[in-house]
């Protein structure tokens, strides 16, 4: 125990699970808010580097002594490793818990694993609730977004902890309840294929300035500086600029030295493949997924550098009001096709999600939280439709011809980028009024028999073609 004022005696309101980076931040912002918080980490290592300037804490490296510091109903927040860990850890608890007490998990879990383990918890008597936090280290020590899902009694309980620590936005906590089972976990799986994808559109753009117009870093942040003030105003064009800005000891810029492969954890693939599972378009959020996977083949793609053709073309220029536009509408459609993924998720899962809610509890603390997020609230509330087609995005026309713009440049100049591409597919799909599929209908039936509608008459229909 380091916490000197707190005795034996004394119950702790709640037990964080997990003293890694994000498991140590949310324990100590619930510290900081005045929160009695019991803390457990089989690491020793973990237990003695955790350090609070205050005293409402205790640490145990011993999981009973741990839940027997708990007030009644105990809640046990979990931040441990997703997967395997999570399932090891709750077969350890039970034993020691009552029924009513509460499990709630805060890693990326995959949202199915969490439906299961309500399930298999309520049998119990034991509420459990999975829970979507984003906003990184810094995010869970002084406000994360925080996405409740899971038992609505267990919320009830623990609402009062999770607004408090939650980020605030105009005095309102940006945390929320989803809906039950994995609903919480799946939306911050969509939360974070977004993320894939406007982290995809920021470098693409940088791409072009760095590479297509020979713009150098420092040239690119003051851009992205002057963007961060207007409509794409956001946490992610803001850290671009700090990004851009750093150098290393010799004076060049950092992200020049950085390697051209990037990694990932593994929820934007979820997304992806969701996205196919439930038959929802999502290109922004694919290609984004498919740069990361892509990157991989550094050593092809220098051999391709130098070995595939390109015919030099006559690219149109961009200036950067057009670039700011374009990229703005980009992650306008990429947003929408996420809340597009969710709107389906929910109607298959009856899950009832306020998706205006959910815009809000994104609106400060997560990765993903930016300007576009108020009008996205105001869009979902006035109409159930695809934001593309909102109302409240009815402008998106003038930002169109920008996007054509620089997917065209893209093209002509050789330079692949994907995600802004299809993010423009995104767009010209929902005006299309006539797609090809008709063809392929006739094709079916052709040589397969698999019948076809007609625009003329109700039915299926079935041609002898030869
Ligand atoms: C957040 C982030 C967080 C994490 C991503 C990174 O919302 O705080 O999304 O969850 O940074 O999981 O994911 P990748 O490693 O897959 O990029």
């Amino acid at each position: 125990m380091r916490g000197e004022k707190m005795t034996n005696e004394q119950k702790c309101n709640i037990g964080v699970i997990g003293l890694g980076v994000m498991g140590s931040s949310l324990a100590k912002n619930m510290i900081n808010h005045g929160f009695c918080t019991a803390l457990y980490s089989v690491s020793d290592q973990e237990r003695k580097r955790f350090e609070s300037g205050k005293n409402n804490y205790r640490i145990f490296g011993s999981i009973k002594e741990f839940i027997s510091s708990l007030e009644r109903p105990r809640k046990v927040f979990l931040m441990i490793t997703a997967g395997k860990p999570v399932d090891m850890v709750i077969a350890s608890l039970l034993p020691l818990l009552d029924r009513g007490d509460i499990i709630m998990d805060g890693g990326n879990s995959y949202y199915k694993d969490t439906a299961v383990r309500c399930s298999e918890c309520a049998k119990l008597g034991i509420l459990y609730m999975g829970i979507g936090i984003s906003g990184g280290e810094k995010g869970a020590l002084y406000g994360p977004s925080i996405m409740a899902g899971g038992s609505p009694q267990a919320w009830e309980c623990v609402r009062a902890i999770l607004e408090a620590i939650a980020a605030r936005h105009q005095g309102k906590a940006c945390c929320g309840y989803i809906a039950e089972g994995g609903a919480g976990h799946y939306v911050k799986m969509v939360h974070n294929g977004i993320e894939y994808a406007v982290l995809e559109l920021i470098a693409e753009t940088y791409q072009y300035m760095r590479f297509v117009k020979k713009m150098g870093a420092g040239e690119i942040r003051s851009v992205f500086e002057q963007w961060n003030e207007g409509p794409l105003n956001s946490y992610l064009i803001e850290i671009s600029a700090t990004v851009l800005g750093k150098k290393e000891e010799d004076g060049g810029c950092l992200i020049d030295k950085i390697l051209d492969v990037a990694e990932q954890k593994g929820t934007g693939k979820w997304t992806v493949a969701e996205s196919v599972e439930r038959g929802v378009y999502i290109p922004s959020i694919y290609e984004a997924q498919m740069a990361r996977i892509f990157s991989t083949k550094k050593e092809e793609r220098t051999y391709g550098a130098a070995n595939l053709k390109y015919s030099s073309n006559e690219a149109p220029g961009l200036r950067t009001e057009e670039m700011e536009k374009a990229l703005l509408l980009s992650m306008i459609l990429a947003y929408s096709q996420g809340f597009e993924l969710i709107s389906k998720a929910a109607e298959e899962e009856n899950w009832n999600i306020d998706l205006a809610g959910l815009a809000a509890v994104w609106k400060d603390g997560c990765i993903i939280r930016s300007a576009l997020l108020g009008r996205i609230e105001q869009a979902e509330e006035l109409s159930g439709k695809p934001l593309i087609l909102s109302a409240a995005f009815s402008d998106i026309g003038t930002l169109e011809g920008s996007l054509r713009k620089m997917a065209a440049a893209a093209v002509l100049s050789g330079m692949p980028l994907p995600c802004i591409q299809a993010s423009l597919q995104y767009y010209d799909y929902y005006r299309s009024d006539q797609m090809p599929v008709n063809f392929i209908q006739a094709l079916r039936d052709y040589f397969g028999a698999h019948t076809y509608m007609r625009c003329d008459r109700e039915g299926h229909f079935h041609t002898e073609w030869e």
